[in-house]
């Protein structure tokens, strides 16, 4: 280890994990020479660019149809297809099309078929079509396999943040590597879906903050080498132009690793807080993960929220000024008005943040710097109504929940109208906002393990909606 030695005698010693960092970044500065396989430097064959053939029937109501992928389960539109570059599995696709047909069956029949004993039956108007999701969630669990890679040394790699901000990441890798999973696949033979298992938090972490805080592109090289080095290891990612990999984080620059070779990442599905429409994201392909701020201790989140009678703030925001939306709401309304509540710090000696969520009707959940709030989750864990002010940011679950139906929407150009808004809302209304939000809030709850239809389950389901329409040649229904 040369690389390392310059450091032997520096405070570096103390810190084996930082020496081996360092190292990695020499390694990286040395050209065609991969991270994850130091004997893999070969040249890399040429990806050939992804060909996502558009149906020929077009979607009922436009492209933007934030159901469109449960319209295209449900056989309203075919699946797209893919240019075979490598015989995939065929018993692969023919399970994908049973589970198609099972869930217009559903659909159909307006009820379900399940091996098993359902212990919940989404139903209700949260769902845009609670049978087509419920018997797609079945069909999930009786057949939805994901070979992680293996490839790769943690931190990098099979680890992530566990808590605060960024930690459904951590949590999410956490989860699908737990040794009891049962969405992993025995081997890749069998997967209908693969992971890449890279954190994006802990690369800028391990990185680029102790020492390229200069220049994101090592962020960008170190994770697709990750990918080149898996694509050419193993035959999954060209057998698919990567239509059947994704990965998962919840850190602002995620979208940026994909961004820098569209050819290699065009059909690749991302799993992402920053869901930016503006940006790229396009959720007909990408998955909006939500963004939750894992407590310091535990998971559990503990419920702050109050009967309804002894609501009496109408809306709650209290944060920083975080991004223009965040400094368009603070200017607007901080600590200025008894009914919509808005601080940047709070009160000294005052009732704490999720003590005054719990007693608000309605919480604000401006964009900050990036598009997702973490107080969407908040507030629907205390039966808070969201109220998202945000621009061109697709929210978490969109293919199945019918976010109308537990949220409020206001444009950043209304801010200035936002007591007016609520209060313009009549109590029934807001009642069946309320109830709405209870009805979610086992959506967005995080479990480890994780339980059928939890955060957990709710995002696997939306990467699941996404391989469905996908057929990867060969059978199709
Ligand atoms: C719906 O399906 C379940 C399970 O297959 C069955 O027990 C139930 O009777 C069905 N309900 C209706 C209304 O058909
Ligand atoms: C960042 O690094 C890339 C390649 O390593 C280089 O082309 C680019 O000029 C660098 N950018 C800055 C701002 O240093
Ligand atoms: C979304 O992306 C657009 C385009 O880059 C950007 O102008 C906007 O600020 C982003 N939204 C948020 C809330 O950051």
């Amino acid at each position: 280890m040369s690389g390392s030695s310059s450091v032997e005698d520096g405070p570096f010693v103390w810190f084996p994990a930082l020496v081996l960092c360092l190292f990695m970044v020499l390694c990286l500065c040395l050209g065609p020479f991969s991270l994850f396989n130091a004997g893999l430097a070969r040249r890399l064959v040429p990806y050939r660019h992804a060909t996502l053939t558009p149906s020929t029937s077009s979607l009922p109501d436009g492209p933007d149809n934030p159901s469109s992928n449960l319209n295209m389960v449900a056989g309203l539109v075919t699946p797209h297809e893919l240019t075979k570059v490598k015989s995939s599995s065929d018993r692969i696709e023919e399970d994908l099309a049973e589970a198609r047909a099972m869930i217009r069956e559903a659909i159909r029949t307006r009820n379900y078929t399940s091996d098993r004993d359902e212990v919940f039956v989404p139903r209700g108007r949260v769902y845009r079509n609670p049978y087509a999701f419920h018997q797609s969630h079945i069909e999930m669990i009786k057949r939805f396999k994901i070979w992680t890679y293996r490839e790769g040394e943690r931190p990098l790699v099979h680890n992530g943040p566990m808590k605060d901000i960024y930690g459904i990441e951590g949590q999410f890798i956490g989860e699908i590597e737990s040794p009891g999973c049962p969405f992993s696949a025995p081997t890749p033979d069998e997967a209908h879906a693969f992971f890449i298992p890279v954190s994006i938090t802990n690369i800028v972490q391990y990185i680029y903050e102790p020492y390229m805080m200069s220049n994101k592109s090592k962020i960008i090289h170190t994770f697709s080498d990750y990918v080149k080095v898996v694509a050419d290891k193993h035959p999954y990612w060209r057998g698919s132009n990567g239509a059947d990999h994704f990965m998962v984080s919840c850190h602002d620059w995620a979208p940026l690793v994909s961004e820098a070779d569209p050819n290699m990442f065009g059909n690749f599905i991302r799993v992402l807080c920053n869901a930016n429409k503006t940006e790229g994201f396009d959720p007909r392909r990408d998955v909006p993960l939500p963004e939750f701020k894992v407590p310091p201790r535990t998971i559990d989140v503990v419920d702050t929220g109050r009967p309804l009678d002894e609501r009496n703030i109408l809306a709650f925001f209290a944060g920083g000024a975080h991004g223009y939306i965040r400094k368009l709401v603070l200017n607007q309304w901080k600590d200025r008005d008894d009914d919509v509540q808005v601080h940047e710090y709070l009160p000294p000696g005052g009732e704490g943040y999720m003590q005054l969520m719990g007693r608000a009707r309605f919480c604000l959940c401006p964009s900050g710097y990036e598009v997702a709030s973490p107080r969407i989750v908040e507030a629907i864990g205390v039966g808070c109504i969201p109220v998202i002010i945000s621009d061109g940011y697709a929210l978490p679950f969109e293919d199945v929940l019918d976010w109308a139906k537990f949220s409020v929407r206001i444009h950043v150009g209304r801010i200035r109208d936002i007591k007016t808004i609520l209060q313009a809302i009549p109590r029934e209304k807001y009642l069946r906002l309320q109830k709405g939000v209870m009805a979610v809030k086992r959506h967005f709850t995080l479990n480890r393990p994780a339980k059928p239809y939890d955060m957990f389950h709710m995002v696997l389901h939306s990467i699941w909606l996404r391989r469905l329409n996908v057929g990867l040649g060969g059978l199709q229904v």
